[in-house]
């Protein structure tokens, strides 16, 4: 760790172990915004910022029945970054999870995704054995993709921080899964409980 970075920390982290944090080549993998129209959003991304236009996707979070869907989401890639990219969710029903989280928190970013050159599992365990706080008490897998993926709680930074990890196979390229965002999301329920 370097000096200036010394000189940064506060008082209650510098006494922890914070070997492997330094290390974790964080690149940016995507962020989410939650808004009441991501059509509105994503077109404003694509005509003035040079966005590009990926695709839509519709996600069933739980909210409604089979076959149904409780979610929009508008995915872009940001421009000059190579696999980066803006998720815009809409929640489809007055009461989806996009939606109460807007009442509470009002629109904007909801988390901001990372990947790291370290196993998310070591990642994970890191950050719970420093007492961080997630939002589900294990690394979220999908088993049909192999993806993994964790949340760390909003109180820190006021969004919350996720940590994914892509497969080495064909589903390396899915940029995203339904079951997977519906976990996620269904996982940050707690504060819009509290
Ligand atoms: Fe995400």
């Amino acid at each position: 760790m370097n000096i200036e970075k010394q000189n940064f920390i506060y008082n209650d982290t510098k006494n922890l172990d914070l070997s492997h944090i330094g290390d974790m080549n964080l690149k940016l993998d995507h962020y989410n915004l939650n808004v009441r129209d991501a059509k509105k959003v994503a077109n404003f991304h694509i005509s003035f910022l040079g966005f590009q236009f990926l695709k839509k996707e519709l996600v069933n979070t739980g909210g409604v029945d089979q076959g149904q869907y409780d979610m929009i989401n508008y995915i872009l890639r940001i421009p000059s970054m190579e696999n980066t990219y803006c998720v815009i969710s809409e929640g489809l029903i007055e009461n989806s999870i996009v939606n109460i989280f807007i009442d509470k928190f009002g629109e904007g970013i909801n988390h901001i995704a990372f990947t790291s050159s370290i196993d998310i599992e070591i990642i994970f365990n890191k950050f719970k054995h420093l007492g961080i706080k997630t939002t589900t008490k294990k690394v979220i897998n999908d088993k049909n993709v192999g993806l993994k993926q964790f949340f760390i709680n909003k109180e820190y930074v006021g969004y919350f921080i996720e940590f994914i990890q892509r497969p080495n196979n064909d589903y390396g390229s899915e940029i995203f899964t339904s079951d997977n965002i519906a976990s996620l999301i269904n996982s940050t329920k707690r504060y819009l409980l509290d």
